[in-house]
């Protein structure tokens, strides 16, 4: 089917998706942080991580998730912090976060204890076992150093309308600083919704009997952000099937269909140790080997280490 023309797809943004109330103050707050971190000489990524959530009735009691626990946007942000970027992570309210990611399974309750000597009483004080986290002074310090040199901004969306218009508002802010931007679409984007003017306002009830679900294609948004939004960036697209089969197949027909910078393809099974780098003009395979995986070896470093040598050039090309 044919792609959708760019205005279309800006017409159907403002009529089907509701647009959040915070949308144009989360831009402002978005060019003044871009600017800010490029005058200082930063590159700025753009990540999206975790799943939208498309809401199936107005007063939403149900609604379609895609699958994405966050993970893959989190640890990635530390790695561009570390290679000198500044950081804007939307990203899906409850998912993954930079440098909590680590205690994300952990009972709090089970990682604190009563300083030694004292019995358990409500008012005695209360330290971090370090048994339990024994990196844990490490990982604070860390944080705090990041918070306190703001180089990480924080945005949250929940349903799919959120990310939608807020990753709009991202791709203009950051248009200002052209090839030092880079957006890593690492979010899983529901292909389907239902529009705002088709959905029962109240619960779906089950008395009507089984549900028959239609759902309209979502634009593919990838399509202005790099032709319109922000044409100068470096853009990271990632393609996520269950058939490994046809993965590489899919990764190309996108670099063909959205003609920007990469597309980083991976199999739900094995998205923690290999992933695919595929580009316009090469094809990096990128693997954890045993020996990584025994020294805890993130396959995000590899993926950061990649497209930050990929963006320099970028860059200097774009200078030249
Ligand atoms: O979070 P984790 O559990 O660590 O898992 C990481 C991951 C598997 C979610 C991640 O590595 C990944 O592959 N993310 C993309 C998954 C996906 O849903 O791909 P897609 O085929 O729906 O979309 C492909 C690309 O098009 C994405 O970069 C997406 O941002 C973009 N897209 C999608 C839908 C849409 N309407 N517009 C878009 O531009």
């Amino acid at each position: 089917m044919a792609e959708p023309r760019i205005s279309s797809i800006d017409g159907k943004l403002a009529e089907e998706f509701a647009v959040p109330s915070h949308v144009e103050e989360v831009k402002e707050k978005m060019a003044a942080f871009a600017a800010h971190h490029a005058a200082a000489g930063r590159q700025v990524v753009l990540i999206t991580s975790g799943g939208t959530k498309v809401p199936l009735e107005s007063r939403t009691v149900r609604f379609l998730d895609n699958f994405s626990s966050g993970r893959r946007g989190a640890s990635s942000a530390e790695y561009f912090i570390e290679s000198g970027y500044a950081v804007i992570f939307l990203h899906r309210h409850r998912s993954l976060y930079p440098y909590t990611r680590m205690f994300s399974t952990m009972n709090m309750l089970d990682a604190l204890k009563f300083r030694s000597g004292e019995g358990a009483s409500s008012n005695c004080e209360v330290v971090v076992n370090q048994q339990v986290l024994p990196n844990i002074a490490k990982v604070l310090k860390r944080y705090q150093e990041v918070k306190e040199s703001r180089l990480l901004l924080p945005i949250e969306f929940n349903t799919l309308s959120e990310y939608l218009h807020l990753l709009k508002a991202a791709a203009q802010a950051l248009s200002t600083i052209g090839s030092k931007a880079m957006f890593y679409l690492a979010a899983a984007v529901s292909d389907f919704y239902i529009p705002a003017s088709e959905m029962p306002e109240h619960k779906i009830q089950s008395s009507n009997g089984p549900l028959q679900l239609s759902m309209n294609m979502v634009p593919k948004i990838l399509s202005p952000l790099v032709k319109d939004w922000a044409p100068q960036a470096f853009v990271i697209s990632f393609k996520l099937e269950t058939d490994a089969t046809i993965l590489l197949d899919k990764a190309r027909r996108a670099l063909d269909t959205y003609r920007h910078q990469a597309v980083v393809a991976n199999v739900l099974d094995s998205r923690r140790g290999y992933v695919v780098v595929v580009t316009p003009e090469t094809q990096d395979e990128l693997l954890l080997t045993e020996e990584d995986e025994k020294n805890e070896v993130e396959i995000e470093c590899r993926i950061v280490s990649n497209l930050t040598s990929a963006h320099k050039v970028f860059i200097s090309q774009q200078a030249g």
